[in-house]
């Protein structure tokens, strides 16, 4: 008989992979395309959403070669796609209406603050599960139909259709303007503040309070079930799953019981809790989370704790200052000092996001002397993302009233050694990486593989689990005490520069 495989797409913020995977969840190919990021003003960025459906088509073909395989090897398709990032497009011609405007960007800032104050706002937070901030779907659609003339009439009259990147890659897939199928999965949706998260539909009021017409929202799905099939790019493979990206990793990683949690390490950095099937209500900072939802059975929460900038400042480091010239260096020059010489970076480059939620902050660098050299600096900045860490887990832990035992961690940050030690040495738990580090692409695949019967069930799943990496605590206590004060109060210094 023919082998067969599942293969991913992992829609990212700087770009696109496509992954096949085997039956025991091994890489067998991986194909990847960047993007252009548009930065056309200070806080906005914007992507071209038909320039990643032109890398999906052409990353299709040249993954199944390297992996030596035919369409009619894949058994499913698996989605995964940098989540909240919101696109519109004319229905009937299938163009974008401008750019996707990203999760990044910060351009809803002055609306979200007015919309803090009218009534409904505590409602909406309350159903959506999330604060109102400049990071989620809703107010970003709304500031779209407000800012673009004759918009919001065309798109109650079902012309013009919108959605998170699964969502368009789903209808260019399935047909676009011929039948495609316009639809999202729960997590996504659970992104947007749109969604009730208790009943997982369209909340009237949360769309009134936006003034966002129902017509144009795609249709909610569970994350494990089949969409489809595609027409395009992978023409005849049904898609199994979309999942947003850190839920995919989530997914990727096992943790299919209450209790586990795991940490991706990308250009941000995401830890999610799983919370079984009763929504926990955020509190502290973090939000109320779908985690997954397999057709036909109840939907699984989580809590998260999101932290917008952790790899892209290491990217900062680089491009900007110029002070290395390849991501894995920072390593390098961190370890060529002891500490950080009392130097503090907090990159609110979009402000702060879990746990403050505060757009208006501006990062930071304190305790500059004339004894700081750029190894300190180095030091400075991978342990602004453990320290980032610490805040999230502090208020999972509040929040959860579970204290975390064990971290499952992920992403291309995790190949940082040094970082790794930080990061279990200030959170005083074991962080545990496994062999499998796409854990977005196989939570994707996971999930299409389990809708087709590829595989069986989520035990076996686990079973593909191996410990790669593992990282113990060793930090004396008060020093870790002295240093999480240090960085507390650089973080209040980032309110201080609000105008
Ligand atoms: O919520 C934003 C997140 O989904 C982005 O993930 O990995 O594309 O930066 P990534």
């Amino acid at each position: 008989m023919t082998e067969r495989f599942v293969v991913s797409i992992d829609q990212g913020t700087t770009s696109t992979r496509c992954i096949v995977f085997d039956r025991r969840g091994q890489l067998v190919s991986l194909a990847q395309q960047e993007h252009k990021q548009f930065f056309p003003r200070p806080g906005w960025v914007e992507h071209d959403a038909m320039e990643i459906w032109r890398n999906v088509e052409r990353l299709a073909p040249r993954v199944l070669r390297r992996a030596g395989i035919g369409l009619d090897q894949v058994a499913a398709l698996g989605i995964a796609n940098q989540r909240e990032t919101t696109v519109l497009w004319d229905a009937s011609t299938g163009v974008p209406i401008g750019r996707a405007i990203i999760w990044q960007d910060t351009r809803t800032d002055a609306l979200v603050h007015e919309l803090s104050a009218r009534p409904g706002a505590k409602e909406v937070e309350e159903r959506s599960g999330l604060p109102l901030a400049t990071y989620f779907s809703g107010p970003r659609l709304m500031w779209i139909l407000e800012h673009t003339p004759g918009l919001r009439e065309r798109a109650e009259r079902g012309e013009v259709l919108c959605g998170t990147m699964e969502t368009w890659l789903i209808w260019k897939l399935t047909g676009g303007v011929d039948g495609g199928r316009h639809v999202t999965d729960v997590t996504n949706a659970s992104r947007t503040m749109l969604l009730d998260v208790r009943t997982l539909r369209w909340s009237r009021e949360s769309l009134d309070f936006f003034g966002i017409p129902a017509a144009m929202l795609p249709e909610v799905r569970p994350s494990v079930g089949v969409f489809g099939t595609a027409v395009a790019a992978f023409p005849g493979v049904r898609i199994g799953a979309a999942l947003g990206d850190q839920q995919a990793a989530l997914f990727g990683q096992t943790c299919f019981t209450p209790g586990e949690a795991k940490c991706t390490y990308g250009t941000g950095s995401f830890l999610l809790l799983n919370t079984g099937t009763e929504l926990v209500p955020a509190q502290n900072g973090l939000l109320s989370t779908v985690a997954y939802q397999i057709a036909g059975e109840p939907a699984a929460y989580a809590l998260e704790g999101s932290i917008a900038i952790t790899g892209s400042l290491v990217q900062w480091f680089r491009d900007q200052l110029e002070l290395i010239s390849s991501a894995p260096e920072i390593e390098t020059l961190a370890r060529t000092v002891a500490d950080n010489g009392g130097c503090y970076i907090v990159p609110a480059f979009s402000g702060l996001y879990a746990p403050y939620w505060r757009s208006e902050a501006r990062g930071v660098i304190v305790g500059l002397t004339s004894y700081i050299t750029k190894g300190h600096l180095a030091r400075a900045v991978l342990e602004a993302t453990a320290w980032q860490t610490r805040e999230v887990v502090d208020a999972m832990n509040a929040n959860s009233g579970l204290a975390l035992r064990t971290l499952k961690v992920d992403g291309g940050m995790t190949a940082d050694n040094l970082l790794m030690q930080m990061i279990a040495n200030v959170l005083d738990v074991p962080l545990v990486r496994p062999l499998a580090v796409e854990t977005v692409s196989l939570g994707a695949a996971y999930g299409a593989g389990l809708a087709v019967g590829y595989w069986p069930d989520l035990d076996g799943l686990r079973q593909n689990w191996h410990i790669a990496g593992q990282w113990m605590p060793a930090m004396d206590p008060s020093v870790r005490d002295h240093e999480y004060a240090n960085w507390r109060r650089a973080v209040e210094r980032t309110f201080d520069w609000i105008q």
